[in-house]
């Protein structure tokens, strides 16, 4: 570090163990950064996080972090050659060249693998393009170079899980438990993992005896991983208790910031789509959207605020984002063009369609979006909900063959899930096949009673 005294190597060092283990005390690095009148990796660092924070005033205040930290590096003549990625990367993400700070930061883990703020932040770049092949690439780099570090694990393991290698993912993150239990991340991978294998029974018992020491977690972690074990109850039909989440948890930490937003949208759907009643619910969210109708950080976030006031009924607020969203396509830069065009600007058509109850438009719109979806970043698991969202539309469009592929498909991936069964006996109903629907049916309550009788 250039021009650092003993202080400035312990802030960055204070920011590293916070930022991996996802620890609500950033803030106060931010504050001693702005203090700092000769270390000019402190503000470069806050600039970051203030990027991160996917608002308007973190893109102001990143950008005068920027411009404070460029000053006190002499314009990079006091910078060392990682300090001058570090300004690169961060110069690339404030003007939105986001597939430049990829490739930056692909190149610091090969260079600098013992950056750990350089690994996550390159995993967050590869998980915002839904890059998961790059997530692993960073994550193996740091896992290489790190032996000893105990976060490193979640961090490789989150990346195997998102290119489906899902058997060593839980492995991975089961080590990092081993050696300390207070790994929210790894807490995540494993609720991924098992997620995926409709182990739910397993989800709800391992993410509740973890939830003691998310207490200290920043929002977005705390209401991530509570949001991860409402959708396991939801798949156990458990949506009274996936609702008591949403109003205990989930909703309500820090209302403001895009990733509790996510969170909250995405489960209040998903509960819908099971048929449960959220009441006024997404009139509340909405108030918290209603600034963001030209933001466009990315396409992941953006349609999910867009349902969200769709849902609660802002019609005038969803026709500007609309018409916001198909300008934000048509300046994409090359790289992000089939995230916007060719995904986000269908979907968003569709998510509202699907939210004025056009079932039919909303099952051809998405279907053109659902192709070009994993560009848009975010998670299997997130990016999952509007794979559920364009079933719905073509289930209630009676596209029931095409809705069948799919259902099937699902059920033969999760064959624990009893809202799978149910919607397989459905679609057996309406085309005719009436002993695989009484056959489905019978499993999907023979399941239910089973999850009925748990003590969770
Ligand atoms: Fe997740």
């Amino acid at each position: 570090m250039s021009n650092a005294d003993a202080a400035a190597i312990g802030a960055l060092d204070f920011l590293r163990d916070e930022w991996l283990a996802f620890g609500n005390r950033l803030a106060e690095f931010v504050a001693t950064s702005e203090k700092e009148e000769r270390a000019a990796l402190l503000p470069l660092m806050s600039a970051s996080l203030m990027l991160s924070m996917n608002s308007a005033d973190g893109q102001a205040d990143a950008e005068r972090l920027l411009a404070r930290a460029q000053a006190l590096s002499k314009n990079g003549a006091d910078a060392n050659d990682r300090e001058r990625a570090w300004f690169a990367t961060t110069a690339a993400w404030v003007a939105g060249d986001t597939d430049r700070c990829l490739a930056i930061h692909e190149q610091m883990a090969a260079e600098w693998p013992r950056d750990l703020l350089a690994i996550k932040l390159g995993q967050l770049h590869a998980f915002n393009r839904g890059d998961a092949e790059a997530l692993l690439r960073i994550g193996a780099r740091a896992a290489a170079a790190n032996p000893e570090n105990r976060f490193v694990h979640a961090m490789h393991a989150f990346g195997l899980e998102e290119c489906n290698r899902i058997d060593e993912a839980e492995a991975l993150g089961r080590k990092a438990l081993a050696i300390d239990r207070r790994d929210p991340w790894a807490h995540h991978v494993v609720a991924h993992c098992l997620e995926t294998r409709g182990r739910m029974v397993d989800g709800v018992a391992f993410l509740q005896s973890m939830s003691d020491t998310w207490e200290n977690c920043n929002s977005f972690m705390y209401t991530h991983n509570w949001w991860h074990l409402a959708l396991f109850l939801i798949d156990l039909d458990r949506t009274d208790e996936a609702l008591a989440l949403f109003d205990k948890r989930v909703w309500g930490v820090w209302k403001e910031f895009s990733e509790d937003q996510i969170n909250a949208i995405s489960l209040l759907a998903r509960l819908e789509l099971r048929g449960v009643d959220v009441g006024n619910r997404w009139a509340d969210i909405a108030t918290y959207l209603k600034p963001r109708l030209h933001e466009h950080f990315s396409p992941f976030l953006d349609l999910q605020y867009l349902y969200g006031l769709a849902r609660a009924g802002e019609q005038s607020a969803v026709t500007e984002m609309l018409a916001s969203l198909e300008d934000r396509a048509e300046r994409a830069k090359p790289f992000e063009r089939e995230a916007w065009s060719d995904c986000a600007v269908p979907a968003a058509h569709g998510l509202a369609a699907h939210a004025k109850g056009d079932h039919a438009s909303a099952a051809r719109l998405l279907g053109q979006a659902m192709p070009h979806l994993q560009p848009i970043g975010g998670s299997i698991a997130q990016r999952a909900l509007f794979g559920a969202i364009h079933l719905d539309a073509m289930m209630r469009a009676d596209w029931n063959d095409a809705a069948l592929k799919i259902v099937q498909a699902d059920d033969r991936e999760r064959p624990t899930v009893p809202a799978t069964k149910r919607a397989l006996a459905g679609l057996y109903r309406k085309l005719g096949r009436s002993e695989q629907a009484m056959a489905a049916d019978y499993q999907a309550e023979q399941l239910a009673r089973q999850y009925r009788g748990l003590t969770l």
